[in-house]
């Protein structure tokens, strides 16, 4: 039988090519996209050599081509933490409306479902906890967080009217923090940020008084829930998430613990519109998909930890590696 053909953007990055290789091991023919502005060959390396996987070099706030029929398109390219959104802040609103708007072109013409990466930042700085679906979020548009979250909610929103207005088959996923090996040590996201520094023997940075909470999401779960819903019949937002919350003063104390290492929290200021709590209410994944998340955060962050010892030393020492202490995301 013929294989099924999954087009999948942002396939050199984190949650990219871990998609990439589930649909190879579901059996897929995996067309991965991505123009590496963020993201990093070395991710998807070991899947040139497969028949059933090939790549192309592109971006997709321009025209998108690809020959032969999909069936899915999964639409996750778009720089997706804080140091990356503000250093190319332009290229984040193009990918989220002109790259979304170009994919769902595709989508149309091909017959093809496209499901697209969201993301709990539609919720902005909540004012209710956990976040449900149905709530519509605390936004500012022209604060520095605006050119990801609007990006984002307007990929919703014209998500919608392909459905609606054309008919296409869609699919939203909105992601709350996910971590896994593949991250970037310099990605200025609070996970790696801590481990880089624990393995620097620097201090760990805590923006504010660090009450401010997060949940983290191990990837396989994540993977495990995009995949469901990709094949579910629901074209609504469904949050998938890891509901587990805590402070961000708890998880740098848990890291300290977890690398073994003497160093302590110091507090900086905290950046504008940072949330003060992120929590998903998972309610709906689990009753339309059954899907709760599995891996608990003392084994994910053990199995985060070894692969990120794993890199070579010169990773810990980019010279990137002042800038990513901004944020606790
Ligand atoms: N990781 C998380 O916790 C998280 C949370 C919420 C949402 N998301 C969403 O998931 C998606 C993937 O995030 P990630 O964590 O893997 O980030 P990432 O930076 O590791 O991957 C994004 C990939 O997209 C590519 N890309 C960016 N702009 C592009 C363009 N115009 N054309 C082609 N490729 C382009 C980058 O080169 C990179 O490989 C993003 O849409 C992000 O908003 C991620």
């Amino acid at each position: 039988m013929e294989k099924k053909r999954v087009l999948i953007t942002g396939a050199a990055g984190f949650l990219g090519s871990h998609l990439c290789d589930r649909f190879i091991k579901e059996g897929y023919y995996v067309i991965g996209m991505d123009n590496l502005i963020t993201g990093d060959l070395q991710n998807i390396e070991h899947l040139f050599a497969l028949e059933h996987f090939e790549f192309f070099h592109h971006d997709v706030s321009k025209f998108v081509y690809v020959p032969g029929k999909l069936d899915y398109i999964l639409h996750f390219a778009s720089p997706a933490s804080p140091i990356d959104y503000l250093k190319i802040p332009i290229q984040t609103l193009k990918v989220g409306s002109l790259g979304t708007h170009n994919l769902l072109g595709l989508a149309r013409n091909k017959g093809a479902r496209m499901i697209i990466a969201s993301t709990s930042e539609v919720y902005g700085d909540p004012s209710v906890n956990p976040q449900p679906e149905e709530y519509w979020g605390n936004v500012n548009p022209v604060g520095p967080r605006g050119v990801y979250d609007e990006a984002k909610r307007f990929q919703e929103a014209m998500t919608m009217a392909y459905h609606t207005f054309h008919g296409v088959e869609t699919r939203i996923v909105r992601i709350f923090n996910t971590y896994g090996p593949r991250m970037r040590l310099n990605d200025g996201r609070v996970l790696p940020a801590f481990i880089g520094q624990a393995l620097r023997g620097e201090d760990l940075t805590v923006f504010g008084d660090g009450s401010q909470t997060r949940s983290f999401c191990y990837v396989d779960d994540l993977i495990e829930g995009i995949y469901r819903l990709l094949l579910s019949d629901y074209a609504l937002p469904v949050n998938i998430g890891n509901p587990d919350e805590i402070t961000i003063k708890q998880f740098g104390e848990e890291i300290i613990k977890l690398t073994g290492t003497n160093q302590k929290l110091v507090l900086r200021d905290l950046p504008v519109d940072d949330p003060k709590q992120r929590r998903p209410d998972i309610t709906k994944a689990r009753e339309i998909l059954g899907w709760e998340p599995k891996v608990n955060r003392a084994e994910g962050l053990k199995i985060t930890y070894e692969y990120f010892k794993s890199l070579p030393k010169e990773a810990l020492f980019n010279k990137e590696h002042k800038d990513f202490t901004t944020y606790n995301k």
